[in-house]
């Protein structure tokens, strides 16, 4: 529970005060409403225009939202040069959290254009307004909400009623004056419910970073966009220069010592196809009930699956514990990746090595029949591109590079694998 103080001398608050519309609106003809151009400014950073839908949209209002260290000042520095250096804009940085000189630093270590960058520390919402009152910006970031704080209300800075009062004022701006807001939210790992969630539906666009901190890889999803498709993810490395855009073969293992339960599949996030590497570890229990360990997979999806090659393939599992992990920190959460499961666990249990270039994509059912998945052909395209060459599935792979081994049923699959 969040306490929220209304005020009664504002009408026109809440969803009837965004976007600019005016209280006492009467209908109008929909043929006769003048069509508006959308403005778009590719970022020069290909993964975030990607994550955009292709490209900034000039009014538009976009949360960043992630873990403290994930990467959203840096991504806010490396885009705020890109305006600066390619279109000329004029920006405001609003910093609540870091000293001018902290910031400074850090362009300085990215190599950050910023002739046109004007910065403000300040966690005051007045000493925003009165900037954007006194100078044209055409974009602005706000680092970070929780740490901005309006005098209108008297509750305290990251609270609900803050971050979506300052948020509802941000919009107007937006709309009135084509102005293009960044909205960067604190997300903490308990999930802070002051955080960006009670602000996703004000604004247009959603992306949220996640990753994996050890081998720095940064995914920047977008949850929701009004101006392009959601579910597409944008991929990034963190490096001392920033944020670099990466290649699909990054959840590849790098050392191609080959060890066996390793099995490749191809694994779609939004429109894009990933090859995952999938390991299993089978080894001998000593415990009454044999563990079943999964990191980035479901637990119980294993647990089906181990059970169907128990029943259907023959593998006696029951006295052995199972570990599973999907390299690179990536979770995955579609049905695609059963078969490279079971291929792992398969080549763990006979102590046989998966030649690497081989790539397994399919659902796997409860008869232990294999069935196909959508999107095989962005899933070919990416396993030939990165040079796999067999293919087992229960379609046809239809691409000269690759040849495929139809597999109806976890009997074939075994029965291929002891080939
Ligand atoms: N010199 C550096 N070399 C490489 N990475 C760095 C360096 N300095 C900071 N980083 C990375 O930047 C991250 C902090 O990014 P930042 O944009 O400030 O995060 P956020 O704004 O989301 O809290 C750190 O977690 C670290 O991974
Ligand atoms: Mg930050």
């Amino acid at each position: 529970m969040a306490e929220e103080i209304l005020q009664a001398s504002k009408p026109q608050g809440g969803v009837a005060g965004l976007s600019g519309h005016k209280v006492g609106s009467s209908p109008i003809l929909m043929r006769e409403v003048q069509g508006v151009e959308t403005i778009r400014y590719t970022t020069g950073i290909g993964e975030l225009d990607l994550a955009l839908g292709g490209g900034l949209v000039k009014g538009s209002v976009i949360l960043i939202g992630g873990e403290p260290g994930i990467g959203k000042s840096t991504i806010m520095l490396q885009l705020a040069s890109v305006i600066s250096h390619q279109y000329k804009r004029k920006l405001l940085y609003v910093s609540g959290e870091e000293s001018a000189e902290q910031i400074k630093m850090r362009a300085v270590r990215l190599d950050a254009d910023t002739e046109n960058l004007h910065l403000l520390t300040t966690s005051s919402f007045e000493d925003v307004l009165a900037a954007l009152e006194a100078s044209y910006f055409e974009f602005v970031v706000i680092d970070s909400i929780q740490t901005v704080v309006s005098s209108e209300l008297s509750s305290s800075g990251g609270t609900v009623g803050q971050v979506r009062h300052i948020t509802y004022k941000l919009v107007e701006l937006a709309k009135s004056r084509g102005i293009t807001v960044f909205i960067v939210g604190q997300v903490t790992k308990d999930g802070n419910i002051a955080g960006p969630k009670v602000l996703e539906h004000l604004v247009d666009t959603v992306l949220y970073f996640e990753g994996d901190y050890t081998r720095g890889i940064r995914l920047l999803r977008t949850v929701k966009n009004r101006f392009g498709s959601t579910n597409e993810v944008g991929l990034f490395e963190m490096t001392e220069k920033g944020l670099v855009e990466v290649g699909g073969d990054l959840f590849l293992q790098q050392d191609t010592s080959s060890a066996s339960g390793q099995a490749i599949c191809a694994v779609m996030e939004g429109t894009r196809s990933f090859l995952v590497e999938i390991q299993a570890l089978i080894a001998p229990t000593f415990l009454q009930f044999p563990r079943r360990n999964t990191n980035g997979f479901d637990h119980n999806r294993l647990q089906m699956l181990a059970a169907v090659l128990e029943k259907r393939g023959g593998f006696n599992l029951s006295s052995a514990d199972i570990y599973l992990n999907i390299a690179g920190g990536l979770r995955i959460t579609e049905p695609a990746a059963d078969i490279a499961v079971c291929a792992a666990l398969i080549s763990s249990f006979k102590d046989k090595v998966i030649d690497r270039r081989k790539i397994f994509i399919g659902e796997v059912g409860l008869s232990g029949e294999v069935r196909p998945v959508s999107n095989m052909v962005a899933r070919v395209n990416e396993a030939a591109r990165l040079g796999m060459n067999t293919f087992y599935s229960p379609t046809d792979a239809a691409d000269k590079r690759i040849k495929t081994f139809r597999i109806k049923n976890v009997r074939d699959l075994i029965l291929f694998l002891d080939k």
